[in-house]
């Protein structure tokens, strides 16, 4: 009799215990908790991250605003920020494509991304759009896509939720370091960037810890000579301008001018990257994948498998 009930009971605990440890194993697990937006849009808006640890929750956000667009080499660049984003405790990434729909190929990337993520969308209205045959610098890129992550944030964050706001595009490299160095912006944080305007970097010239200056040599009378990659936003600065947008019609290089002469002067902007004389984000460029033969081989109906996400 002795020996039944010991049975009984050590059955009992194991079977707790594997119901126990499923149940923590499930808390870790992304939730495909979706909300909707003033615009009546769906938006995969929380994802729980296995990076998002407890001991982060007291971290100021770090919302990264990222404009993509569909090309083929997307889901590489893409691929490659999420998987930095990853190594950021605290962040919330900002995906907007220049598209009237939102696609699969970008939210399926996002939903096995790890990351705490929204995805949105807007177009860019066709007169502002670039032909193929302009240079890629003729038209401002991005902007309708980075004022919808704006308003977004304006519908969605209160003064109360500590933040930083971050522009950056998919195909730069970016340093862990920079993120680290932007958390705690009281307005807004300021430091060099490589491989940009025809320099090796670009950057604020600081003295006695102020930004007196900047080192440019394109367009130096520009009111912020400051690269998207060179600056970030506090939440609540940009919640107190409710109105501050990105101007579509700006002149070329003036893009980033247009937000920041709406949100501070020159002297309120604070430098980061030891004094802004480290380089921890560049301004690269990816090539133009050739895919000559995908063309003949598709007049030929043999065509690579478009099933086959690349
Ligand atoms: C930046 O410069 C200020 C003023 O010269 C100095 O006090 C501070 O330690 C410097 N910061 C870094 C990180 O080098």
């Amino acid at each position: 009799m002795r020996l039944r009930l010991r049975n009984i009971f050590l059955v009992y605990f194991v079977v707790s215990s594997v119901g126990l440890m499923y149940a923590l194993l499930q808390i870790g697990q992304p939730c495909d908790c979706k909300g909707t937006n003033a615009h009546g849009r769906i938006q995969h808006s929380v994802v729980k991250g296995h990076r998002d640890l407890p001991e982060d929750d007291h971290l100021p956000v770090i919302y990264v605003v990222t404009p993509t667009y569909a090309r083929p080499h997307q889901r590489a660049e893409l691929t490659r920020l999420s998987q930095t984003l990853l190594l950021i405790p605290s962040l919330h990434w900002i995906l907007v494509e220049d598209s009237a729909e939102r696609s699969k190929s970008v939210a399926d990337l996002l939903a096995q991304s790890g990351l705490h993520y929204t995805h949105l969308n807007v177009q860019t209205p066709p007169v502002m759009k670039l032909k193929d045959s302009d240079p890629n610098w003729l038209k401002p890129r991005g902007v309708e896509q980075r004022n919808e992550a704006l308003r977004w944030l304006k519908l969605n964050k209160s003064p109360k939720d500590f933040g930083v706001v971050y522009f950056a595009d998919d195909d730069n490299t970016y340093s862990v370091r920079i993120f680290q160095e932007m958390r705690y912006t009281q307005k807004v944080s300021v430091w060099p960037v490589g491989l940009v305007g025809g320099l090796r970097y670009e950057g604020p010239r600081v003295e006695k810890g102020h930004v007196i200056g900047f080192h440019t040599a394109w367009k130096p009378h520009r009111p912020f000579p400051i690269d998207m990659a060179g600056f970030a936003v506090s939440l609540s600065l940009l919640l107190s301008h409710p109105e501050a947008r990105f101007d579509p019609n700006a002149e070329r290089g003036f893009l980033e001018s247009s937000l920041l002469g709406q949100l501070v002067s020159i002297g309120d902007l604070e430098p980061r990257a030891h004094n802004c004389t480290k380089v921890w984000v560049w301004h690269t460029r990816t090539e133009k994948p050739k895919l000559k033969q995908e063309e003949i081989l598709e007049k030929q109906g043999r065509g690579s498998d478009l099933n086959i996400q690349v």
